[in-house]
């Protein structure tokens, strides 16, 4: 008649939830996405992320000092190029000298210890928006883009990135960059590929803050379709067979099926990029008083290590110690 097993035995405290419970990501799980901008002294907070700016090299120094001291473990570095810089092909990206190679340099060199990613792509680097050149039918040319892919993760790694990631889903990429690595002597360099990232329509508050919008046209033709999860974990068996030494499901919380697949079929560490639109998405509604912020996150972020992720790529991370302390 009445319940034998009652599960609300091992919950009826603090004390023994704490103590039964799994703990929530420690600070070292965490990397943090940041945006870097030419210039001096200059912050520009981005109005669709509250909580982000985009920093020239001094700022990100400063603002990386609490970062690190509440002991967050990565940063990942995305550059922004003036109009001006801007061509068909990007070649910005790869300059020795980009805002990014500056970054990256500056950061190692304040804090060492701290591990630096960046980011390998064009499409804040090219005037037409797309994450490669393009065909004359205005499709990007795939493997025109692997060399500058190439390119640019060697100019991050010889600038002292600990970890190169292309976001471009071209086909290739992590053979492309892993052969352009090894030339240069570079075989050290962890290539942690956006393995699975979704044509998403959560990347616009990002788009935003990059100015990386595509001027004609979305990214379906590159991005894998949400609607398909075979090719969808097609996508990283195959950048694993290319070699790449970290994997990646992006965005992350409508997703958490697909890492929880990647999770159960490969041994390899997956990185789980939990997107701008995600951010903005619970910063809007704490905003209208419909959720408690400090909740929300704590609970999307635990899901996404419930489903297997080992590193939380998120935006929440400069904020780690108001949102995930007691
Ligand atoms: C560009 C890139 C995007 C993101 C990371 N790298 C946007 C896109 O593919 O359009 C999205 C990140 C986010 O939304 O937080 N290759
Ligand atoms: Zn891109």
């Amino acid at each position: 008649m009445f319940p034998e097993i009652r599960l609300r035995r091992l919950r009826q405290s603090a004390g023994i939830r704490k103590m039964l419970d799994a703990p929530l990501p420690g600070p070292e799980k965490f990397m943090w996405p940041t945006f870097v901008i030419n210039g001096e002294g200059q912050r520009e907070p981005i109005d669709s992320m509250p909580g982000q700016s985009r920093l020239s090299v001094d700022q990100l120094l400063i603002d990386l000092e609490p970062v690190v001291d509440s002991g967050v473990g990565s940063v990942l570095l995305f550059g922004l190029a003036d109009e001006s810089q801007k061509d068909f092909q990007g070649t910005e990206a790869y300059n020795e000298n980009g805002t990014v190679q500056r970054a990256i340099r500056a950061v190692k060199g304040k804090f060492p210890d701290l591990v630096v990613a960046a980011d390998a792509c064009v499409c804040a680097y090219t005037e037409h928006g797309h994450c490669g050149p393009l065909t004359d039918s205005g499709n990007v040319d795939n493997d025109a883009a692997l060399v500058n892919l190439a390119k640019i993760a060697v100019s991050h790694a010889g600038a002292g990135a600990d970890i190169v990631a292309p976001s471009s889903m071209m086909d290739g990429q992590v053979l492309a960059i892993r052969d352009g690595l090894d030339e240069a002597g570079l075989t050290d360099t962890i290539l942690m590929s956006y393995s699975t990232k979704f044509a998403s329509a959560m990347y616009g508050p990002f788009r935003d803050a990059e100015k990386s919008q595509p001027g004609k046209g979305d990214r379906k033709g590159y991005q894998a379709s949400y609607r398909d999860l075979r090719t969808a974990l097609r996508e990283s068996e195959l950048d694993e067979a290319e070699g790449a030494d970290m994997l990646m499901v992006k965005p992350a919380l409508f997703y958490l099926d697909v890492l929880a697949e990647m999770r159960a079929s490969t041994d390899l560490p997956i990185a789980a990029y939990n997107v701008s639109g995600e951010y903005a998405m619970l910063h809007a509604t704490a905003d209208r008083g419909w959720g408690d912020l400090k909740g929300m996150v704590q609970e999307s972020t635990a899901a996404l290590v419930r489903a297997g992720a080992d590193l939380l790529i998120s935006y929440w991370a400069n904020q780690y110690d108001e949102l995930f302390k007691d």
